[in-house]
């Protein structure tokens, strides 16, 4: 397993639509293992494959860590779909391609999600509370929405400067990434 770099505010693969992902392969495989290897390691909770440079329409989510959600095993959607959502919560979001920046966000609070699973099969669930949060923030990364485009532009503008220098890469985290200005030591990867 492999820690990928995770790509900052501002890089445009986070803008992009993923595509549906048509088949499962080995690659599939080691691919989602990589996911779960990299957000454990820069100690998050959920990643979408383009927050790591592929348009694949795949999420990772891992709230284990967390002690209200610690028996919720990590789980792997691919071609997510929300097919119903319900009620309305506010929460505190963060994302490791905006670092350092939280901010109160309102989505649905339960919501029915199809998806394929790694065997490449037909699933649906129903995700509530901070796992459905996860869900969406991330099902949005595949869109290309970023949590931060929610917020009013009043909040927007006293974030500009904070988001600029994440775009410029002057962040300090414990785990690899890309951005306009590589930090010293980091090697620059290529979009899949
Ligand atoms: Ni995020």
């Amino acid at each position: 397993m492999s820690v990928l770099p995770i790509y900052m505010y501002g890089q445009s693969v986070l803008r992009r639509k993923a595509k549906p992902v048509r088949s499962q392969d080995d690659e599939l495989t080691k691919f989602v293992d990589d996911m779960f290897e990299t957000v454990r390691e820069a100690g998050g909770i959920g990643l979408a494959a383009n927050q790591v440079g592929a348009f694949q329409r795949i999420i990772v989510v891992d709230v284990s860590e967390m002690e209200e959600t610690k028996d919720q095993a990590p789980i792997a959607l691919i071609n997510p779909e929300v097919l119903s959502e319900e009620g309305k919560c506010t929460m505190e979001e963060g994302c490791l391609s905006i670092p350092e920046v939280r901010e109160e966000v309102d989505r649905p609070e339960v919501i029915r999600v199809r998806y394929k699973d790694l065997e490449f099969k037909d699933r649906e669930l129903v995700a509530s509370g901070l796992v459905a949060r996860v869900m969406l923030h991330e099902i949005d990364h595949l869109n290309g929405v970023l949590f931060v485009d929610y917020l009013d532009p009043a909040k927007k503008k006293l974030l500009r400067g904070r988001l600029n220098k994440i775009q410029r890469g002057e962040v300090e985290v414990s785990y690899p990434i890309v951005s306009d200005v590589l930090p010293v030591g980091r090697q620059s990867v290529q979009a899949k």
